[in-house]
């Protein structure tokens, strides 16, 4: 059985280690965060729910303590600020950069095996970060956005539709963020495709809620998300321990798949025990490339603002 940490034992965190506990996904989950006794005292409220929820993974707690999380298989890297109201993904930039460098350095140091998963925003970037960082192969540190994403996708259409989501299949490519690309041609309920079931404006309009939708729970909670978050970065470190091969959307270095390269973007990836297995290529339309590359420039965008902090620290 496998080891996994999750560092940031905030909302997502302490939500993906709950979701990774009550899967047994492994023998041990590591919750790590900088506030002195969070980590212990979540991991203890967590084991203590193991006796009533009947599963054996048990959950430690650690105060910024690296040793606790020797030899992971899996680390989940969740620190960082969360949205408030008014504020975009890309405004935590500088401050998450600096906590996603550290905690990068700290769990390869003790990890040095360890397929990272990036949570923290502005995702595409802080994934970026934590890949020049981690000096690992491209395939081992991957980020958490499109299954979120795609989830509230179809959740909005179980909801229009009327059916289970279980039946929903959907697809979304690009950036976490106003530009990510929901892809209507690839969605479909229980094999009938959508459009066939949902009109082109409510369709449209459910695309632009999805795009919208991590701003919508901000608005209405004071900060982000964390449930779904918490079970997405959570499906992602089963599908790698389990060996699963399953294919999600995936923040992954792209090295010309869709004709990009040199970023960080959402795109459908097998994952399995070597983390990022395949990157599955898709024939997009023009409209749906010309949609991807949009996303692509926004990511790049951000990432020469980490670029250029990094030149600035090094001068
Ligand atoms: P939170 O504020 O509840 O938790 C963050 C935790 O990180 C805090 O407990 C804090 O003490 C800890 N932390 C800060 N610096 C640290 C360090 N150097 N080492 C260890 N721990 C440290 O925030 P929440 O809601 O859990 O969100 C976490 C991050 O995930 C945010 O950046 C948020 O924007 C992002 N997020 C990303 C999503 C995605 O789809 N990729 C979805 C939801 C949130
Ligand atoms: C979300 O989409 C804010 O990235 C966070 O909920």
């Amino acid at each position: 059985m496998s080891k996994i940490t999750v560092v940031g034992a905030g909302n997502v965190g302490a939500t993906c280690a709950n979701v990774c506990a009550h899967k047994e996904l492994a023998t041990e989950v590591v919750l790590l965060d900088i506030k002195e006794g969070v980590a212990e005292g979540k991991s203890l409220d967590m084991w203590q729910t193991a006796a009533v929820n009947m599963y054996n993974t048990k959950t430690v707690g650690s105060t910024n303590d690296y040793t606790k999380t020797a030899g992971s298989d899996v680390v989940v890297i969740t620190s960082g600020l969360p949205r408030k109201p008014g504020m975009s993904r890309d405004d935590l930039i500088a401050t998450n950069a600096g906590i996603v460098k550290s905690v990068t350095e700290n769990v390869i140091k003790h990890s040095p095996d360890a397929i990272i998963i990036v949570v923290s925003n502005p995702l595409d970037v802080m994934t970026y970060c934590a890949y020049l960082t981690a000096q690992k192969a491209s395939n081992k540190v991957m980020g958490m956005a499109g299954i979120l994403d795609t989830a509230r996708y179809k959740a909005f259409l179980a909801d229009e539709t009327g059916v289970s989501v279980k039946d929903i299949q959907a697809l979304l490519l690009g950036g976490h963020g106003d530009t990510m690309v929901p892809l209507p041609r690839f969605t479909n309920v229980g094999g009938v495709p959508v459009t066939d079931l949902v009109s082109e404006e409510k369709l449209n309009a459910i695309v632009e809620r999805t795009k919208k939708g991590g701003g919508e729970l901000v608005n209405l909670m004071g900060t982000s998300a964390w449930y779904a978050p918490g079970a997405a970065a959570a499906q992602m470190v089963e599908a790698i321990v389990r060996d699963q091969k399953r294919i999600f959307p995936v923040c992954a270095w792209l090295t010309g798949e869709f004709g990009l390269k040199d970023v960080y973007l959402g795109v459908p990836c097998v994952l399995g025990k070597e983390g990022i297995e395949k990157i599955i290529e898709l024939n997009l339309t023009a409209d749906e490339q010309a949609l991807l590359e949009e996303s692509a420039v926004a990511v790049k965008d951000v990432m020469s603002v980490l670029t250029k902090m990094n030149a600035e620290a090094e001068a």
